[in-house]
């Protein structure tokens, strides 16, 4: 069995200026997030993602740097840091960071001085043209917001290349000098004492556009040389990568325990929406049949939400539509043309069981599970605010002032108002006190997947059932012990006998399951949105 830690972690995503405010100034800060690693510590969370901290004029939600070393004064300095990443390991919790190289902010003191003159080092750090190139829809990550990859610069009299807002123009990654750059800054977090890296834009990371006629640069053995670099410094350090591809081409990314450590899994994340759209199991079959088996040494990553849109790219027109009527039936719940900018709860109608069911199957799938804040008390979204911000909430603590988050008059972004989703109905004080809250089931989801770890290393195997409407499947280790899992996607009772599914005859644990499915000898009856883990010794 493999023992690398990130093969079993539970990862918890959060954005220091939404997460907790210490000094009263209406901002988050890393300070918050210190105080509040108990919360996560009790949750179970082994590992927590803190989205950009550094200097950012914030165009792009901090993913817009301007100083890689840095840390923004509002958010706190690296002292604070510091204990924060100490505090973390006392509670058993890993600390990984957003790698944002694909691009810098337009005021990075390189993109200063590589538009104010042609014969600065810096001018080959970015990528120039005196005409702007073609380029296809496809390549427009934020249409509607950003409608070109190419933006004319006055002072450089020339285009400069971005792929995200014109205010984040993309580095040349083919030039060798950024690539030294991008090394020491990871080099420098590590010193600083995280265990990794997400990094932020993977897929874009990796295109050829910087490159001159002729040249050609291995752009996987860049990644291998980030692994490398990293691994020489940290030898339990992951690289996880933001990239939104298809099974087939997760090999440029990860390969046979090499490259980066992990993905994140959006292929799984549109099966399993597309799944539970129209209520049937065909989509995560299939789906899973398409990535049985990760590299030794390799992990995926599975989540329903992350903090930008719920992207359905890799989906035709027509599954995309079904979702969106399903789960975002009004344009103004939908982003971009093929995303959904709604919290969890919202796009579920605010249904618990649906919720468990949804978190169950994340936390059962070959891989290992995320969290996104919020999503453990199913929080709201705003769809007021504009863009992805409608998912950027301030954390929900208490009934309190500003739900607890902030003891500041006005706060930078606003705690979500309405019922049933503002703070007297949605807090984590609250939902503690409550047993049957959708916080204490996480914790016991939490618990007991901790005690699976086959989840994360063993060979899955789906199971066929007669009802399109459930899933199952099974995970077998080296030394017998296997896990069984149903997970039904409607919202009608679904029973399942011996005759049917022949592993049924065999005499298993049952482990968990929701309030309501019932376990009998040789066959079970799924409740609605119903869900069932056993387990099953070896001999
Ligand atoms: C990633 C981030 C997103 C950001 C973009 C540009 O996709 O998740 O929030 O806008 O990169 O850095
Ligand atoms: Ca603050």
């Amino acid at each position: 069995m493999m023992d690398t830690w990130y093969s079993n972690m539970v990862l918890y995503s959060l954005d220091p200026e939404t997460f907790y405010d210490t000094n009263g100034d209406g901002i988050g800060d890393l300070k918050g997030i210190k105080e509040k690693l108990n919360y996560l510590a009790g949750l179970g969370i082994t590992c927590i993602w803190i989205q950009p901290f550094y200097p950012s004029p914030n165009r792009d939600n901090g993913y817009d740097v301007t100083d890689y070393y840095g840390i923004d004064p509002k958010l706190g300095d690296h002292g604070i840091f510091s204990e924060l990443i100490d505090h973390a390991r006392d509670l058993g919790i890993r600390v990984i960071v957003d790698l944002v190289v694909n691009h810098t902010s337009i005021a990075h003191p390189w993109f200063k001085a590589a538009r104010k003159d042609k014969h600065s080092e810096y001018r080959d750090y970015y990528v120039w043209s005196d005409e702007p190139w073609d380029f296809g829809e496809e390549h427009l990550k934020l249409t509607g917001e950003e409608n070109t990859i190419w933006t004319y610069d006055e002072e450089a009299g020339q285009y400069y290349l971005h792929r995200f807002y014109k205010e984040q123009p993309d580095l040349n990654i083919g030039n060798p000098a950024v690539r030294q750059e991008i090394l020491q800054i990871i080099g420098f977090w590590l010193k600083m004492g995280v265990s990794g890296f997400r990094i932020d834009a993977a897929t874009l990371l990796i295109e050829p556009y910087g490159l001159k006629d002729g040249e050609k640069l291995d752009l996987e053995s860049f990644i291998a040389e980030m692994r490398d670099y990293a691994s020489l410094r940290k030898g339990d350090v992951i690289l996880l990568g933001e990239a939104n591809v298809p099974p087939s081409a997760m090999k440029t990314y990860m390969d046979k325990g090499q490259k980066m450590h992990m993905l994140f899994n959006f292929y799984m994340n549109m099966k399993l929406f597309l799944s539970l759209a129209r209520k049937s199991a065909r989509p995560l079959y299939a789906a899973l049949s398409e990535q049985t088996s990760i590299p030794y040494g390799n992990q995926l990553l599975n989540f329903l939400r992350n903090h930008d849109e719920l992207a359905l790219d890799q989906l035709s027109e027509d599954e995309q539509h079904e979702i969106f009527q399903a789960f975002a039936p009004q344009k103004r719940m939908q982003l971009y043309g093929h995303g959904i900018r709604r919290r969890l709860a919202p796009m579920f109608g605010n249904d618990q069981c649906r919720m468990e069911l949804a978190f169950s199957l994340i936390f059962t799938l070959p891989g290992v599970p995320m969290i996104r804040y919020g999503d453990e008390i199913g929080m709201g979204d705003n769809l007021r605010l504009k863009g992805r911000n409608s998912v950027r909430t301030p954390m929900q603590w208490s009934t309190g002032k500003h739900g607890g988050f902030s003891p500041a008059d006005h706060v930078n972004r606003n705690v979500i108002q309405e019922a049933p989703y503002d703070p007297k109905h949605v807090n984590v004080i609250g939902a503690y006190r409550d047993p049957d809250s959708l916080l204490n089931f996480m914790k016991r989801l939490i618990a007991l997947r901790k005690q699976c770890a086959l989840i994360g290393t063993a060979p899955v195997q789906a199971i066929k059932v007669r009802h399109e409407g459930l899933f199952a499947h099974r995970y077998e280790d080296k030394t017998g012990l296997q896990l069984l899992l149903f997970h039904n996607l409607t919202d009608k009772e679904i029973s399942v006998s011996a005759d049917e599914a022949d592993v049924l005859a065999d005499d298993w644990v049952e482990i968990f399951r929701d309030g309501k499915t019932q376990v009998a000898h040789r066959e079970i009856t799924l409740a609605a949105y119903g869900y069932l883990w056993m387990k099953k010794f070896p001999q």
